[in-house]
Parts: structure tokens; C-alpha cells; sequence
């Protein structure tokens, strides 16, 4: 391993991207990793302290806790550890989503887990202080706290730990509890930030809660959001007490949090003026950029992830996000590990698109065009993987769908369309022309060309193609996307009219639905000859909640 790295030290020592700070460069230059979902070894944040650093990253930010598991000793509180730190399954999908999401100890048979000791923390610190990178803790609170609840189920609302996200923020226990491990966390780590999470309560349980619904009363607070913004506020006040900044996800966003608060924002990029108009300091890591968890390139042919297609083009183009403000701290990119097992998935996952995130948080708007820095990072990442960095190789990459890439000519090119029933507001791609202008779909759902529907009996147009004449299909390509809730119509039918009042069907498709892991496409319709100037297209979803997704309709 030493050896290894030296090597790799030596062959970054002379990396094109990044290395040395640029006299514009952002102050913060982030790289998160979620060691809770699936945890990792001290020995392998210390490699990537080694590669991010070449590259001129900055600041390692360590997703520490989450109900995945709790990774982090914690001297006063060792149930954190000895229990919030195992689950029963190593898979995430096989815990989380169709298991028991029970944890165990580590003695149990098959438990999953581990964490880091207090000592190897501070020995990553100076690890990564040394190469000029500082490692941000984060304890996410209150929300994504299941483990906690686990190993104290005091800290629940109502004392009742059955399984739920968020902690009881009313129970003064909870913020000693806080506080206390907040102390040790800021022991270990000297970093000027302190991450504290916020993000995604589901703030169920405090309607239920007989001290949530006092300290409401008491305070005179609206809503459960406004209970959290108080919450945020305290906690966020208590990291400033120790001298130290603190940082929430957006949604931790509220009028009068702390002087020096920082909001990380990674539910798009158009909250960024609002918030440093606020005043508060900001960085950027929207998941359209910047969530690298996302697929990087063809998704069937990927991995399995959530997510969309988010190729280092994409990532790249964060410089749209970028706006002129002493606030903005800078940029990060963002591995959620929910389906990341293993270092090697870490790394081709991670690299080369974090060199995208440097490069931007190096030379801001005055990074070079995407061509020239796509040429550096094909290299790069080719060189990191001949120093045992198992980056993605760029040089094959297969990029958008190739459908995408080329206009389809056809008969029903600038057809009138007549939408029944509209198209959804959300999903509107070109609108009335989109599905006649010869244009089809990328991979994403959202890419302004894939036309989305929703409802029951959702899809209903008419296309009329000015006169009389003979066809041979009618064609359409349907996106499934699970993670989106995007199926393939559950009933389709197709039906032709030369006069636009009397329809006859030609042709239809009924199909229960089929569950696909992976991004799926299909290509359904009619096929036959036949004369007709008018065709119908209805369709339904697979349940109300569901959506339909078609990019083009091919008539030949
Ligand atoms: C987040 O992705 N929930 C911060
Ligand atoms: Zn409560």
C-alpha cells in the first residue's frame, strides 16, 4: 500500500488538471463521500485524500452518519457504535428497501458495518492536512437518524424508536446528546466547518409527540417546518458557540440562522441568490451537476444507480450554476454510496468527473472550453488508472443515446397535433411539436425532449397529417425508469380517421407492469397499410401515480 502510493504521488506530481491554486480559485473545492450507506476503509480515505488533493481539492467531506450505519466513535455514547454501527444485510437495497432495516452487533452472524476510531480520524486529519486538504465531518441530524434511534431509543419522540428517520427535537435529551457528541466530533476534527446535515425530515412522528406539540405551543410555531428551523437554528448557534462554522443542506434554509452559517445547496441551483442575499455564505453542489452517484455514461450498460445520466459534459457545465458573489464558498461533488459497495465502484464513480469539480472550483467561469478539458481528463484518467485508480475510462465512453444524436425523418414531420389531454406542465419537452419534430430522447426523463403524462387514461392526441395518405407504421418509443416512477403504458391503443370524427382502431397493447432495475426502452405501435389523414393515440399509466414518457411518433 505505501509503496503503491508513493507511486501514485509521484505519477499526480505531474497531472495537468488543477494542483496548483489558481489565484482565482474558490475557497472550498469538496468532495463528499457517504461512508454510512456503505463504509470504507481509513486506508482507502487516505488514498483518495492522495488523488483528490492532486488534483487540487481542498475539502474532504466525510458523510459520517445515517441510518445506513453510524461510523464514527463516540466515547461518551459506544451503543453508537456497537450497535448503530451493523446492519443485518450488506446490501442496501436488500436492508433498506425490502428488508427489516434491523441492526445488530457486530459479533452477529453476517452483520454488516464497521466505523472508524477516534484515533484513525485523527490520523486521516493530519493525513490530509499535510496535503493541503481538510477533512469536514458531518453528523446529520435530525432526519436520516435511525441508527441513533437504534442504539438510544430515548432520543424518538415519545420514547418510541419504531423505525422512523427523525429525532424527538423537542426532548432536551436530544440536545445534550447532540452537543456532546457534536464536542468530541469537534475535537477530532480541527476543520473551520461543521457539517450538520438537515436534510430530508420527514417530520412525522413530531405531530404525534407530546413534547413536539408543548414546544410548538410554548414558541408559538406554525408548522413542524418551522419546529425544525428552530432546531437548526439552536444547533447551528451551538457550532458558532465552539468557534466554528456551521453548514446544513438547503433544506436547513430559514430567516435568521447564526452569522457565519453556510447553506450547502444541492436541490438545483436556483436557490443561490436567494440564499446569499440572506447572507448566508454558500456552496454549491446541485445534484444536477454535481451527484456523482448518477450514471456517467450509457445507463443500460452501467452499473446500476439512481439517478439519471449525469456525464462529466454535464458536470462540467456547473459554471452555469456559478454567480458573482463573495458567498459562495465554491463547489463539490457528492458520492452517495447506497449502491456502492466497493472501493474500486468508489473510484470509477468518483473519477474522472471530481476533476471536472476541481477544475471549476480552480478557474471558476474561467475554465477552459469543455473540448480542451475533456482532452486533459481522457488522459488523467487513463494515467490514474495505470497508478491503481480505478477511474472510469473516458476514452471509451459511449455518451448520450444514440437515437438522440441524429434528426429521424418521417411522414408525420411537422404535423398539426391536438393534445386531448394535456401534457404535463412539468415535462412539456417542445410541446405541441415535440413528438412530430423529428427529434428524439437522451437517456434523461428531463432533457427536453421525452414528453411526460400522468393520470389515468393520461395520453390522448390527435395527429393530423393535412391529407390523405397511405402509412405503413406508427411507431413511438417508451422510457421505463423505475427510480422515476416512468413505466411503459399499462394500455395502448392507436386509431385512424380520414375525417377526424369517426375513429377506428388499428391496432392496440395491454401489458401489466413489469419491474426493470435498470433504464429500459421500447418501441411499440402499428404496423400494416393503410390510407388515413387523422391517428389517435391514447394511453394509460400503470396506476394514477405513475408517468408515461414518449420522445417522438414515427409515422412511415
Ligand atoms: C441529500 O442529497 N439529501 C443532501
Ligand atoms: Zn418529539
Amino acid at each position: 500500500m505505501h509503496i503503491k502510493r508513493t507511486f501514485l504521488a509521484l505519477l499526480l506530481a505531474v497531472s495537468v488538471i488543477g494542483i496548483k491554486a489558481q489565484t482565482n480559485a474558490y475557497e472550498w473545492r469538496g468532495c463528499m463521500l457517504d461512508v454510512s450507506r456503505h463504509f470504507f476503509s481509513a486506508d482507502f480515505l487516505k488514498k483518495q485524500v492522495d488523488v483528490l488533493s492532486a488534483y487540487g481539492i481542498n475539502r474532504f467531506h466525510l458523510h459520517l452518519v445515517d441510518a445506513g450505519g453510524w461510523r464514527l466513535e463516540i466515547k461518551q455514547y459506544p451503543r453508537l457504535t456497537e450497535v448503530g454501527a451493523w446492519r443485518t444485510k450488506q446490501g442496501w437495497e436488500e436492508w433498506w428497501e425490502a428488508g427489516d432495516r434491523q441492526y445488530a452487533s457486530a459479533s452477529t452472524a453476517g452483520a454488516y458495518g464497521g466505523f472508524y476510531t477516534q484515533a484513525q480520524m485523527r490520523e486521516l486529519v493530519a493525513y490530509a492536512a499535510e496535503r493541503g486538504v481538510e477533512i469536514v465531518p458531518e453528523i446529520e441530524m435530525p432526519g436520516h437518524s435511525a441508527e441513533v434511534m437504534a442504539a438510544y431509543p430515548e432520543l424518538a419522540c415519545n420514547g418510541n424508536y419504531h423505525g422512523q428517520s427523525d429525532l424527538c427535537v423537542s426532548n432536551p435529551a436530544t440536545i445534550e446528546f447532540l452537543q456532546n457528541v457534536l464536542r468530541e466530533v469537534m475535537d477530532i476534527f480541527p476543520s473551520a466547518y461543521i457539517h450538520i446535515g438537515g436534510d430530508e425530515a420527514d417530520m412525522v412522528e413530531w405531530s404525534k409527540c407530546s413534547l413536539c406539540s408543548a414546544e410548538k405551543e410554548r414558541l408559538g410555531l406554525k408548522n413542524n417546518k418551522e419546529l425544525q428551523d428552530h432546531f437548526i437554528r439552536r444547533m447551528m448557534q451551538y457550532v458558532v458557540d465552539q468557534g466554528r462554522k456551521p453548514i446544513g443542506w438547503d433544506d436547513a434554509l430559514c430567516d435568521n440562522l447564526p452569522k457565519g452559517s453556510v447553506i450547502m445547496l444541492w436541490r438545483g441551483a436556483d436557490k443561490a441568490r436567494e440564499i446569499v442575499e440572506k447572507g448566508y455564505d454558500l456552496i454549491l453542489t446541485p445534484s444536477n451537476y454535481c451527484y456523482l452517484d448518477y450514471y456517467q455514461d450509457c445507463p443500460p450498460c452501467e452499473p446500476y444507480a439512481f439517478g439519471t445520466y449525469l456525464p462529466i459534459e454535464q458536470t462540467y457545465r456547473l459554471t452555469e450554476a456559478l454567480i458573482p458573489s463573495n458567498h459562495l464558498l465554491g463547489v463539490q461533488g457528492n458520492l452517495w454510496t447506497e449502491l456502492i459497495e466497493t472501493p474500486e465502484h468508489v473510484e470509477y464513480m468518483l473519477y474522472p468527473r471530481m476533476l471536472a469539480i476541481a477544475e471549476i472550483g480552480q478557474k471558476g467561469i474561467e475554465a477552459p472550453a469543455f473540448n480542451i478539458f475533456r482532452e486533459q481528463a481522457v488522459r488523467e484518467a487513463n494515467r490514474l488508472r495505470e497508478a491503481g485508480v480505478n477511474a472510469f475510462n473516458l476514452g471509451h465512453e459511449k455518451g448520450h443515446r444514440p437515437e438522440s444524436k441524429i434528426n429521424v425523418q418521417h411522414r408525420g414531420i411537422g404535423a398539426k397535433v391536438e393534445y386531448i389531454k394535456p401534457m404535463h406542465p412539468a415535462y412539456s419537452a417542445a410541446g405541441e411539436t415535440s413528438l412530430v419534430d423529428g427529434k428524439r430522447g437522451d437517456w434523461n426523463h428531463n432533457d427536453h425532449r421525452w414528453q411526460g403524462f400522468s393520470g389515468d387514461s393520461c395520453l390522448d392526441i390527435i395527429i393530423d397529417l393535412q391529407h390523405k395518405q397511405r402509412i405503413s407504421s406508427v411507431k413511438m418509443d417508451f422510457m421505463q425508469s423505475d427510480v422515476a416512477w416512468i413505466y411503459l403504458p399499462k394500455h395502448l391503443t392507436i386509431s385512424f380517421s380520414k375525417d377526424g370524427k369517426k375513429f377506428t382502431e388499428v391496432w392496440n397493447r395491454t401489458q401489466e407492469k413489469i419491474h426493470h432495475r435498470q433504464l429500459w426502452f421500447e418501441n411499440w405501435g402499428w404496423d400494416g397499410r393503410q390510407r388515413t389523414r387523422y391517428i389517435r393515440i391514447q394511453g394509460s399509466a400503470t396506476s394514477p401515480d405513475d408517468w408515461l414518457f414518449l420522445d417522438e411518433v414515427v409515422i412511415n
